[in-house]
């Protein structure tokens, strides 16, 4: 009644290893990360700074309840970001039924040339589609057990704002645009701890930047924000007339 969404998620694991194989009580632990991010009840929302309190989402009206959890041992290492993972044919666990299921996959590790991918996901033009939805790699995904500095369970909130139609809050370019009006343009991404303030100059303007927003790119225990404009991309994709009404 009050507007919320509660979506169900189906998660996909692909272990090799015992720890690969994530656990029940550890999948628990993610969703309740997710829900208390989404709600706007997480305990570091006390840090929000004061210049940011009045375009801070509050309550996202979007929560989560698992549905089911799918497990597949399997001899494969490692997976990178090409979807092999989401069909059995290539060795991975088919989606289950995307259009009314929000999949995620957890799988060992995506090492690349360029490091490490804690997780990918789709945007909403992928609604309902065979790899529509979230993959994670294990030592990212929850809490206990997790690798810091990404052990807050906050790649899920990340990958899981992309699922809803969030950028990166720098645009992916040199002051880009995220397509929300109350996130401070950003040259680029930030990362580790910054300290607060840190100052940007976009188009002639220095801004003091929203890098402890989930979109950056910082360390889990400095990210703790969506702000109302994300609020809004999000809540229209989940609505009854978007993309993703059938959650
Ligand atoms: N690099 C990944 C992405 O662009 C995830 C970043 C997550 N950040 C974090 N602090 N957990 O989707
Ligand atoms: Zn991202
Ligand atoms: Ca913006």
């Amino acid at each position: 009644a009050d507007g919320t969404v509660e979506i169900p998620v189906v998660v996909n694991v692909l272990y090799k290893t015992a720890a690969q194989n994530v656990s029940d009580a550890r999948i628990a632990e993610q969703i309740a990360v997710l829900n208390a991010d989404y709600g706007g009840s997480n305990s570091d929302v006390s840090k929000i700074p004061t210049e940011f309190q009045s375009v801070k989402a509050g309550d996202v009206k979007v929560r989560f309840k698992l549905s089911n959890t799918v497990r597949k041992a399997t001899t494969k290492t490692s997976w990178t970001d090409n979807d092999a993972m989401k069909k059995a044919s290539t060795g991975g666990i088919d989606a289950t039924n995307p259009t009314n299921y929000f999949n995620i996959w957890v799988v060992g590790s995506m090492p690349t040339s360029q490091g490490e991918i804690l997780g990918y996901a789709t945007f909403p033009e992928s609604a309902g589609l065979w790899n529509d939805g979230v993959v994670i790699a294990a030592p990212y995904f929850g809490k206990t057990g997790a690798t810091s500095p990404f052990n807050l369970g906050r790649t899920a909130t990340h990958e899981v704002g992309h699922y809803l139609n969030l950028r990166h809050i720098w645009g992916d370019a040199n002051c880009g645009n995220d397509l929300v009006a109350d996130t401070p343009t950003q040259t680029t991404s930030s990362s580790g701890k910054p300290t607060y303030p840190q100052y940007n100059t976009c188009s002639g303007t220095s801004r003091s930047i929203m890098f402890m927003n989930y979109m950056d790119y910082v360390d889990d225990a400095a990210m703790f924000m969506f702000s109302a404009g994300q609020k809004s991309r999000m809540q229209a994709v989940v609505a009854s007339s978007g993309s993703r009404a059938g959650l």
